[in-house]
């Protein structure tokens, strides 16, 4: 038994360590607020109005919001342009082959995105995700003027600029082994954007709290479900236990 549960330990640890060296920066750890309808509800605006230019979620109706505590009437009055029903998916603005000559790649359709960013090693997709759009920085070199940390030459602009300003990267010179390498030390604001950064941290865990919940809009009723499952199988476990005592307890 102990032998099981060392092994069992040890390979949880290793999967951990495998997804920490994954990528070239450690991803930030996006808030757990999958429950919070607030929250869900100011990523789905974010979202409508900053992604559905470029990107389509080709698997996510718009009345399915209602699931996230909105009116139909809510959904008609915010979040829809004046051509779509709330029956209808959410595709975007843009025609496909166009977007990949603009951005020299295609925007990928993001219904599943965070479920499949996790599949990749890239932490639970979430966490990627939330440092992902919060890590963009000017660069000239660029065709869009943009680079980002988490994905090197990326072929999106910084869709949130507004919000978060400008901001660039801060790096120290430090002698590893003999050699010197530089390392990512900070970021140093140089515009504001129209939120705070703790504002924009809030903002960027909304719409990626939205982009998981889009992924997997029955989980918080499976963990619910499940938990009420865990409890039962408790106590018939005891139950079980007791009653076999009792059973047995003249014979032996
Ligand atoms: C101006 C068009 C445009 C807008 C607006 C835009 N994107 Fe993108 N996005 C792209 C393009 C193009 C790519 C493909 C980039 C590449 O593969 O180099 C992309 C890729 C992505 C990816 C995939 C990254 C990866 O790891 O492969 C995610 C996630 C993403 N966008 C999220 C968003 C979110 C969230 C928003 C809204 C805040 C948004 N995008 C707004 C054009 C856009």
């Amino acid at each position: 038994m102990k032998k099981i549960l060392i092994s069992l330990l040890a390979a949880l640890g290793f999967m951990a360590g495998a997804q920490a060296s994954s990528g070239g920066i450690a991803w930030d750890k996006v808030p757990n607020k999958t429950n919070d309808l607030a929250s869900l509800q100011n990523g789905a605006k974010l979202f409508v109005n900053y992604c559905l230019n470029c990107h389509s979620a080709a698997f996510m109706r718009f009345n399915r919001l209602k699931d996230i505590g909105l009116t139909e009437q809510q959904i008609k009055d915010n979040l829809l342009f004046t051509t779509e029903k709330v029956g209808e998916t959410m595709v975007s603005a843009i025609d496909p082959r166009q977007a990949k000559e603009w951005f020299g790649a295609n925007p990928p359709d993001l219904t599943v995105i965070a479920r499949s960013r996790s599949a990749a090693g890239q932490g639970t997709g979430g966490d990627y995700l939330y440092t992902y759009l919060r890590t963009y920085y000017p660069d000239d070199t660029k065709a869009s003027g943009w680079n980002n940390l988490a994905f090197p030459n990326v072929g999106m602009p910084h869709a949130l600029w507004e919000l978060q300003g400008k901001r660039v990267p801060l790096y120290e010179t430090v002698s590893e082994h003999g050699q010197e390498v530089h390392v990512f030390k900070g970021w140093e604001q140089v515009t504001p954007g129209t939120l705070t950064p703790a504002q924009y941290d809030q903002a960027v865990g909304d719409l990626v709290n939205y982009l998981q919940w889009m992924a997997e809009p029955a989980q918080n009723t499976r963990i619910r479900v499940g938990v009420w499952v865990l409890l039962f199988l408790s106590v018939m476990t005891l139950f079980t236990w007791r009653l076999n005592a009792a059973y047995w307890k003249d014979i032996k």
